[in-house]
């Protein structure tokens, strides 16, 4: 198959995936809390970001995508989104998606939800993060921190902007939940989707690996999802925060920051990078938008201070416009879950090298050479 004729772009991907996977599964993927404004607004946003292209220069005609964070130098600005449950699009996906970020060297982060494990994704390696969901047990907390240090994840991400838990209409609808409440409807939409039922049929349930170790074992799926419930608690405050960045020796980042006094008790945790994020519109239908909060951070934790952004991005151009607005790294989330829904295992490096060749392209057509460059060609805002 030729992957970049009939795949040009995300957005066929997107389109594939749709057809391709059954509805419980494409409504946890690519619906949004709410009525699904900040989902559609993250997009909408950043179509508005218009940048300037230059022709005359000399250096123009040459765009290297490369860029350091954290010191390591990276192929492309851009790197994998943490996505919880990402099994359910397609079996082992947090897998195909790690081996690809390596061969591409650009960062992978692994959801503490994830369904592959830390030592799964750890035995791939690579530049991998990892993205802690707390525990209410702090020995816990301090276990699957040292299970991540031992399996060679250099960053941690702990995602702040699950408070409380989460609440997604369409995901009721469909029963999605601890243990999956499946009925007729739900059966009929997996007979519909033979090609992702025979690939699941191949892996079984997706499970929360990484909490396994700490859930009884040998009971039903519903006595497990109780325990699941009990034993997590995604709420973290300044002070868990302190504890957290004294717990990992190595580079901390902060996701889902909005607010500029919270950037800032962020920086003076000790921090190593921020996050801004509005976790793609799936959890709170009244988030601002990470365009617009972005500049009021920068101001505030400095030129010199790493902002990572996400929501919204579909393409190369999104991610030159994230970086011309002030982002020094974007994560996408959903752009790699509709490559693995459309194609599978190959859909993960697909989209990397679509991704980074219209980021090229765009640059190319800017006149911009390097990515540092890219806020010189940031012109107008409506
Ligand atoms: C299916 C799905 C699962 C997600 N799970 C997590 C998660 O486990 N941890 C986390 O920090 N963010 C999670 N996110 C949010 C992403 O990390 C990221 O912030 C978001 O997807 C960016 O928006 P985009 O999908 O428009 O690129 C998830 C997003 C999606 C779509």
């Amino acid at each position: 198959m030729n992957l970049e004729r009939r795949f040009p772009c995300i957005t066929y991907m997107e389109t594939a995936a749709k057809r391709r996977i059954p509805r419980f599964a494409w409504d946890y993927m690519a619906g949004g809390i709410g009525r699904e404004k900040v989902l559609a607004e993250n997009i909408e946003r950043l179509d508005r970001v218009k940048l300037t292209p230059r022709y005359l220069a000399d250096d123009a005609n040459a765009p290297d995508t490369s860029h350091e964070l954290f010191g390591v130098d990276y192929n492309a600005p851009f790197g994998v989104a943490p996505l919880g449950l990402s099994g359910l699009i397609w079996p082992c996906a947090a897998e195909h998606l790690a081996r690809a970020a390596k061969t591409h060297q650009i960062p992978f982060a692994l959801s503490g939800f994830a369904t592959s494990s830390i030592e799964q994704i750890g035995g791939i390696g690579g530049n991998t993060w990892y993205q802690h969901y707390a525990t209410i047990d702090r020995d816990i907390n301090s276990d699957l921190l040292k299970r991540a240090q031992a399996a060679g994840f250099e960053v941690l991400v702990v995602t702040v902007d699950i408070p409380t838990a989460t609440r997604r209409d369409r995901d009721i609808r469909n029963g999605l939940s601890v243990p999956p409440e499946f009925n007729l409807r739900t059966l009929f939409d997996i007979a519909k989707h033979p090609a992702w039922a025979l690939a699941m049929l191949g892996q079984g349930v997706p499970e929360f690996l990484n909490f396994k170790p700490y859930l009884p074992q040998n009971i039903s799926l519903a006595e497990l999802g109780v325990h699941l419930q009990k034993l997590i608690d995604c709420h973290v405050s300044l002070t868990q925060l302190q504890w957290y960045r004294q717990q990992w020796p190595g580079k901390l980042i902060v996701k889902g920051i909005l607010d500029t006094d919270e950037a800032i008790a962020c920086v003076e945790v000790g921090a190593d990078a921020i996050a801004v994020s509005n976790h793609g519109g799936r959890q709170l239908d009244a988030a601002e938008n990470v365009l617009e909060v972005l500049p009021r951070i920068r101001a505030a934790v400095g030129a010199d201070f790493p902002l990572l952004a996400d929501g919204g991005i579909r393409n190369g151009l999104d991610i030159a416009r994230y970086l011309a607005s002030g982002a020094d790294f974007v994560l996408l989330g959903r752009a790699f879950m509709f490559a693995l829904g459309a194609l599978g295992a190959l859909g993960a490096g697909h989209a990397m090298n679509v991704l980074q060749s219209e980021l090229r392209a765009s640059m190319g057509q800017l006149g911009c050479p390097q990515i540092h460059r890219l806020p010189e060609f940031l012109t107008r805002v409506c």
